[in-house]
Order: structure tokens, then sequence, then C-alpha cells
């Protein structure tokens, strides 16, 4: 072969691995459309309007609960929830960072102010009723102080120490970026054990706060799922 014949053929084989590298991407995307990864550093605080978001509720009771405590232990609880967390979430199912088979379809024929609206509801709700949570556990003293030889932070240092997320700020009033972090207590150890198992396998990371979780995910292993999840569930 001459050197020029060689460069020809190298050459179409280039183009031809293109367009087998394009076909894949188009048949990657037909499968799963990438959803644009969300930066929530900036998050506004969220309000809607509680009262319309009961009308709009009526559905989600099914699995979230008349009055957003779960009817079964694989469902969340929303009760008492961040209005700014819940709004993200919802949106985050409806847009593709977040998904879920059954979520996913609940989200997707909502506007932006049902979402609001909803999220303005479950959030005035009264949170699940404390538990007899045992505070000398394992699970307990993961919560408060972590373990520093494994790497593993405090989740109090962005859960709170009672577990409830960030204080809320009266409506007017500038929110603190932790504005969009959860509560944590009384969520069931499955449902909890389910989310710490997204985040560790990257299965919920497309936006900036479940990368933070993810980092922390990855330093947990089953034993302290399960005592974490023992200990907020009955908290
Ligand atoms: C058929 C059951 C079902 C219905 C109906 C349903 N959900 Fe959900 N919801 C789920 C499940 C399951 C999850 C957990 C998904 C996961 O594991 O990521 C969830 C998660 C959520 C979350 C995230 C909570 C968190 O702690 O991260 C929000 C917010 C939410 N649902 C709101 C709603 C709203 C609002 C409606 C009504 C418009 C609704 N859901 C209807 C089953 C349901
Ligand atoms: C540096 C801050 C930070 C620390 C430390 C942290 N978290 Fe989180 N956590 C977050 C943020 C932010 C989110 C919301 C992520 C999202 O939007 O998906 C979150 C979400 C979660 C969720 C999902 C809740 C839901 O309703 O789906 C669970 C469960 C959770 N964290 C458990 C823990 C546990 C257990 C620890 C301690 C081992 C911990 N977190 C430590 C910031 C933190």
């Amino acid at each position: 072969m001459t050197r020029t014949s060689i460069l020809l053929l190298a050459m179409a084989l280039a183009v031809a691995a293109a367009g087998r590298a394009q076909d894949a991407a188009t048949a990657a995307s037909a499968a799963a459309p990438a959803a644009p990864f969300a930066d929530l550093r900036r998050q506004a605080p969220v309000r809607g309007d509680a009262q319309a978001g009961a009308g709009k509720a009526t559905v989600c009771a099914a699995c979230h609960g008349p009055q957003g405590v779960a009817v079964a232990p694989t469902f969340p609880n929303l009760a008492g929830q961040s209005a700014t967390y819940l709004y993200v979430q919802l949106k985050q199912f409806k847009e593709g960072q977040r998904r879920d088979p059954v979520m996913s379809g609940q989200a997707a024929p909502l506007s932006d102010a049902d979402m609001r609206d909803l999220a303005a509801y479950y959030a005035s709700l009264a949170p699940k009723p404390a538990g007899p949570a045992d505070e000398s556990s394992r699970g307990a003293q993961l919560y408060a102080a972590g373990d520093p030889a494994n790497g593993i932070p405090p989740c109090q240092g962005c859960h709170g120490a009672d577990a409830q997320g960030p204080r809320p700020v009266p409506n007017g009033k500038p929110q603190p970026p932790w504005a969009s972090f959860p509560h944590l207590r009384g969520q069931s150890a499955i449902y909890l054990a389910k989310a710490l198992g997204d985040y560790k396998s990257g299965a919920r990371a497309d936006n900036s706060n479940a990368r933070v979780m993810q980092g922390v995910a990855q330093t947990l292993g089953d034993e302290d799922v399960q005592a974490l999840g023992a200990y907020l569930s009955t908290r």
C-alpha cells in the first residue's frame, strides 16, 4: 500500500467510527434524554398557595397519605418537609434529573404553580409525631457525630440536630442556602435505605445537592445505613 492509500483508509475508518459513535449517542439519547444538571446553590425560597395545593393533592394521598404521612414504608412522608426541598424534587422528577417509575409519571403533568402549591401545602402539615428513638444506639451516634475514622460526617451538620432540616424562615425574609435540605426524622428505614442507595450508586446525582449526598453516601456501609434507618425512622 502507498502512503496515500493508507491515509485514505485511515480517514475512511475514522469516518465510519465517528458514524457509529453518533449512532450510539442517538440511541442513548433516545433511551434516556439527558436532563440538565441542576445547580441549586442559588435556589430561591419557594412559596405557594397551600390551600390551592390541598385541592391538588387528592391523587397524592393514595401513597403519601391524607395528611402527608405515607401509607406504606416504600413512600416518603411529605408532611412538615421543607417547601423548597419538595418543590425542587417535584421539578426534578418532571425534568428527569430524578427518576422513579411512579413519581416521574405523577410529576409530568404538574405546572410550576402546581408544584409550588403542593410544596407549600405539604410543608404546612404537621410532621409525623416523634417516636421512641434510642439515643444511645449506633445510628444516633452516627447521626450526631459521624464516624471520623471511616470518613462519615455528622448528618446533623446539614439535616439539623433534631433531623427536622432547616428551620423555616418567616415569609419574605431571605432564606439560607440550606432551605433546600430535607427533614429526615420519621422517614421509614426502607425509604431511607432506598434514597441512600440511590445516592451511592449515582442514580440520584444530577443536582448540586445530590452530589453532596453522593459523597456522604460513599462513606456508608450497609450496617451504617441500617443503623441510621433504625434510628431516624423511630425519631
Ligand atoms: C402511586 C404512589 C404515588 C403517588 C400517587 C404519588 N407519589 Fe410521590 N412518591 C412515590 C414514591 C414511590 C416516591 C419515592 C421515589 C424514589 O424512591 O425516588 C415518591 C416521592 C415523592 C417526593 C420526594 C420526597 C422526598 O423525600 O424526596 C415528592 C415531593 C412527592 N413524591 C410528591 C408527590 C405529589 C405532590 C404527588 C401527587 C401529585 C405524589 N407524590 C403522588 C409514590 C407516589
Ligand atoms: C454536607 C451536608 C450534608 C450532610 C453532612 C449530610 N447530608 Fe443528607 N442531604 C443533604 C442534601 C443537600 C440533601 C438533598 C439532596 C437532593 O436534593 O437530592 C440530602 C438528602 C438526604 C436524604 C434524602 C432524603 C429524602 O427525603 O429523599 C437522605 C436519606 C440523607 N440526606 C441522609 C443523610 C445521612 C444519613 C447523613 C449522615 C450520614 C447525611 N444525610 C449527611 C446534605 C447533607
